[in-house]
């Protein structure tokens, strides 16, 4: 399976199943006079990438390959580090941001393969994800100001 958009649209869905486990892992142990905040904020955003992941997976079902699933295999394929448990608030915004970069070059890459191979529908799919994932790392942020 040499074709570009799959490669690049397989890697996205890997990172985002990273992302929600980062997502959730932070949601479950974060500690702190922010707590209720991030708590809530976290769940809404792992439950946004859940269901994106299924998209982008059956978009790629749709063009005829097979979709990467399993821990073990999705974490082998993704490049997100993993935060510790006993992370501070802080640094699990500061980690998130981090993961929400990767995911933006990830689908960056995937946008631009889509669009040299005129397949217009995955490029829209990475075109609005890149928005939410913009629209996330600045809501991290401007916690971490
Ligand atoms: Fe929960």
């Amino acid at each position: 399976m040499n074709d570009p958009v799959i490669e690049s649209l397989r890697q996205v869905v890997a990172d985002t199943y990273a992302l929600i486990g980062q997502t959730h892992i932070c949601h479950w142990n974060v500690r702190g006079p922010s707590f209720f905040s991030l708590h809530l904020a976290f769940e809404e955003q792992y439950n946004e990438l859940f269901a994106a992941v299924d998209e982008i997976a059956e978009r790629i079902r749709a063009k005829g390959a097979l979709a990467p699933g399993g821990l073990a295999n999705l974490a082998k394929m993704a490049g997100i580090s993993e935060i510790g448990e006993d992370a501070s608030a802080h640094d699990m915004v500061a980690h998130l941001v981090e993961a929400n970069e990767k995911l933006l070059s990830d689908l960056a890459t995937a946008r631009d393969h889509a669009s040299e191979a005129n397949d217009s529908e995955s490029e829209d799919m990475m075109i609005a994800r890149i928005q939410a994932h913009e629209k996330t790392v600045w809501m991290l942020k401007s916690y971490l100001e």
